[in-house]
């Protein structure tokens, strides 16, 4: 590796400025913590995005995964049923309800949870009265998986939806906000998403019982007493306030966040769409995806492997990634009942995630392309 060559990371944080100056203003009133001004305007500012009744602020989508699924009332034994394209972090949750995870395959056209898979299952399962406590699906690399087909299936057999949008903040299905219509939403603020909080994660809802619930078991479970009174245990799940002023700071930039990852997409397409073998995540005919991660796929045609890809960029230090590894096929999760799985496997073994910083200059992008063109070129 060129020690001369400018690192360029798969998708870094990119403050918009502000930040610092709201982060400040949490110094100078001392409100650094989990209460305060800025914790209620992170809520309120990202309610009005999403369209969400209520939200509260936590340390992380995890964490927001974690109550998502105790608020549902999942326990020992219970099924909940995923996606298995997914990171695992909207999986653990799970176990730590000690309830057990099932992962279904996705669909090729938006390689989110296939509603057909869902309906067939659902149907069969239903009939050996062993129906799930949850569906999770996930919006996988800011793609909306299709709600309302997911939603009315779910429905039918009175089966809460969490929805997994904790890569997708920013991205619309049929014109409303990711998450929004799920009975229950988690979006993650970690250092790599598109927008962050450096750390942190959301739980939304239209029903504020549950976020009020939320907020009670993030700080402890603390019962309205002047000594500490608990009648049952919680969490220390609450964002702290200078997080929560960062987030404000890159709501504010989060339209312009959403342009560049786009545009970006649309550049590797132009650029490399058209050499054999390769294409790139389809999107949604339901939706406009925010485009986190571009994803490029290495077809037969293009005889390379995305680890070829990766190794090349990482030799010249620039980061990418293959795609998710599906849950069925990790270790931890070898015992879980899997749904099919073959789009998920051919996605992670052919798929590439490429350099998608908001931060890109034209000079980073052309140097990335450039070198995927030459492995490209010289497996011929
Ligand atoms: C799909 C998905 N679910 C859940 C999480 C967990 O979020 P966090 O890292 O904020 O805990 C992440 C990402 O980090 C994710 O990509």
């Amino acid at each position: 590796m060129s020690k001369t060559d400018k690192r360029i990371f798969l998708s870094p944080p990119h403050m918009s400025g502000e930040e610092r100056t709201l982060v400040t203003e949490c110094f100078d009133t001392n409100y650094l913590a989990g209460v305060g001004p800025m914790i209620d305007r992170f809520e309120k500012e990202f309610c009005e995005l999403t369209g969400h009744t209520d939200a509260a602020a936590l340390t992380s989508g995890t964490a927001a995964m974690h109550l998502a699924l105790r608020l549902a009332g999942i326990g020992e034994g219970d099924e909940v049923w995923t996606s298995t394209l997914t990171f695992i972090g909207g999986v653990s949750p799970i176990m730590y309800q000690q309830a057990s995870p099932v992962f279904l395959d996705v669909d090729p056209d938006t390689w989110t949870l296939s509603p057909q898979l869902l309906e067939d299952e659902l149907s069969r399962a239903a009939a050996e009265n062993k129906l799930p406590k949850a569906i999770v699906p996930v919006d996988i690399y800011g793609q909306c998986a299709d709600l309302d087909a997911i939603g009315a299936l779910a429905a039918n057999y009175e089966i809460p939806v969490i929805l997994d949008s904790a890569e997708s903040v920013g991205a619309t299905y049929k014109g409303r906000h990711a998450g929004k219509g799920a009975d229950v939403a988690i979006y993650s603020f970690n250092g790599n998403k598109l927008i962050t909080t450096a750390g942190g994660g959301m739980i939304a809802s239209d029903d504020p019982g549950i976020i009020q619930q939320a907020r009670y078991l993030s700080t402890q479970a603390r019962e309205p007493s002047n000594h500490y009174e608990h009648v049952t245990f919680g969490y220390n799940y609450r964002m702290p306030s200078v997080c929560a002023a960062i987030g404000i700071g890159q709501l504010g930039v989060l339209s312009d966040r959403v342009a560049k990852a786009r545009k970006t997409f649309a550049h590797y397409e132009t650029e490399l769409g058209d050499l054999p073998g390769i294409s790139f995540m389809p999107e949604a005919a339901t939706g406009k995806a925010n485009r986190w991660l571009t994803v490029m796929m290495l077809g037969a045609a293009a005889s390379v492997e995305p680890m070829e890809i990766c190794e090349a960029l990482g030799a010249r230090n620039i980061e990418a990634r293959p795609v998710w590894k599906p849950m069925h096929l990790q270790p931890v999760f070898r015992t879980a009942r899997h749904v099919g799985g073959d789009v998920s496997e051919e996605l992670f073994q052919r798929g590439v995630c490429l350099p998608s910083g908001t931060d890109l200059t034209q000079e980073d992008l052309t140097r990335v392309i450039d070198i995927i063109k030459s492995v490209l070129t010289s497996a011929k």
